[in-house]
């Protein structure tokens, strides 16, 4: 068997986000966002962490965008932090914080690293959430605002603008189960959010037009498959509930189709939000789409007994989600069956694992866990689906949201004492097929070549 072969030109490149890796949450003018609140509340987040500090990158972005260049990636996936540019979600702009992100841009274009910039990564300005948050209107609207404002000083410069980070994740999270900031309980405002957040996006997309009209706009959603856990209907019915919730609450509205069924928990829910007009405005022609993949679900039927496990447990990551690459093929291929011959990117893949405290620059399971997915990637492409990119989650071990540090997701380690990186096999990996554009048969890791 040969190595394959990803197509010329494909891109390459792992991804953060502001609030999991900058840091530096008080200085030149940042204003407070939902997770700094929310991860200063204590009981919200594991061990109390915070991203004050995070991996410091706010300090130290030359450093990892030269790791990134020695590594071999063409590409970078950054999110804009909505409070250091407009530190109460509207008005004025503070120049200082918007400077940063320049300089980031500029940085990565000196090492010929392309940006993918993302506008909302979850960190809403508190003072939006005070006012109501994503399930009022004018949260959309202040979006909109700060979607241009951004547009206007980095667009030319940047390869792609994406406008918000997994919608579902905000609205579920966020809105209904709590887990996440601003941690509220309500379905009746999650499901006000999940379309406020594709009004936000609508409008997003007109504002990045209108202030850099050769700039792609997309937006990025995460996509699982859902499975049922049996082949009784009651799993059945379960599993298409889930997969109309996760996977084609947004997807389909934003193709030009019409919201699924609510989910069980939001049917009394009056829908109070829709406006005549919306559904044309989020099926704003978009320019490309990303998909966040990292497992599948088994669904059970509520009404039905625990299923007891049979057989050999699936192999897991560290988050305890099942390894499930196939599941990278299968989502792509549903969403090129909306989007036909739209550019596709994998903006987000990857997986936690627990460190080796005595090589902790040694993750075998990710450089397989990688590896696999990326031969699936391939599986995709030779289906015929467009896509044109991939990035690792994530360049670095950061704060994973309401885990904080514990999960590493990184391919590259970070001492959170010292603030030291250190490259790990999987970023060499991932380095070396960037370089090359073909995947190893096996998962070896070549020590050859850059970086020491
Ligand atoms: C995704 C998020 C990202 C990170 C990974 C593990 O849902 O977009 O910030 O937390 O999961």
């Amino acid at each position: 068997m040969e190595p394959r072969s990803f197509p010329d030109g494909f891109v390459w490149g792992a991804a953060t986000a502001s609030y999991q890796i900058e840091g530096a949450v008080r200085e030149d003018g940042r204003g407070e966002s939902i997770w700094d609140r929310f991860s200063h509340t204590p009981g919200r987040v594991r061990n109390g962490d915070t991203g004050d500090v995070a991996c410091d990158h706010y300090h130290r972005y030359r450093d990892d965008v030269a790791l990134m260049a020695r590594l071999g990636f063409n590409a970078y996936r950054f999110s804009v932090s909505w409070s250091r540019v407009l530190p109460t979600g509207t008005g004025a702009v503070n120049q200082a914080g918007l400077d940063f992100y320049d300089r980031l841009v500029d940085e990565l274009l000196a090492h010929e690293i392309a940006p993918f910039v993302t506008l909302y990564h979850w960190d809403l300005p508190q003072t939006l959430e005070d006012a109501g948050g994503w399930p009022v209107r004018a949260t959309a609207e202040a979006f909109a605002d700060y979607a241009g404002i951004v547009a206007a000083r980095l667009g030319s410069r940047v390869r792609s603008i994406a406008t918000i980070n997994e919608p579902w994740v905000v609205a579920d999270h966020g809105y209904r189960t709590g887990a996440h900031a601003p941690g509220r309980s309500d379905p009746g405002a999650a499901i006000a959010a999940a379309h406020h957040l594709l009004v936000a996006h609508g409008l997003g997309v007109q504002a990045i037009r209108a202030a850099a009209p050769a700039t792609p706009a997309g937006i990025v959603l995460n996509l699982g498959p859902q499975q049922p856990a049996s082949s009784h209907p009651l799993d059945l019915e379960a599993a298409c509930a889930e997969h109309d919730w996760l996977n084609r609450w947004f997807l389909d509205p934003l193709v030009g189709r019409a919201y699924p069924e609510p989910p069980w928990w939001a049917a009394g829910e009056a829908r109070g939000e829709l406006r005549d007009g919306d559904m044309e405005l989020i099926a704003v022609p978009l320019d490309f789409l990303g998909v966040n993949y990292y497992s599948r679900n088994r669904v059970r039927s509520p009404l039905l007994p625990p299923l007891e496990p049979a057989g050999d447990p699936p192999e897991r990551t560290g988050m305890d989600w099942e390894v499930y690459p196939a599941g990278l093929a299968e989502v792509l291929e549903f969403v090129a069956s909306r989007t036909g011959a739209l550019p596709l990117y994998i903006t987000e893949n990857g997986a936690a694992y627990p460190v080796d405290d005595a090589e902790p620059a040694r993750d075998p399971a990710r450089v397989s866990f990688l590896r696999r997915h990326l031969d699936a990637a391939l599986d995709a492409l030779e289906r015929g689906v467009p896509l044109r990119g991939y990035f690792a989650w994530s360049l670095l071990d950061n704060f994973e949201w309401a885990q904080g540090y514990g999960p590493r997701f990184g391919i590259i380690h970070v001492d959170y004492q010292t603030l030291e990186r250190r490259v790990r096999d999987s970023a060499r990996f991932m380095g070396a097929v960037a370089r090359s554009g073909r995947l190893p048969l096996d998962d070896v890791v070549s020590t050859a070549g850059p970086p020491a």
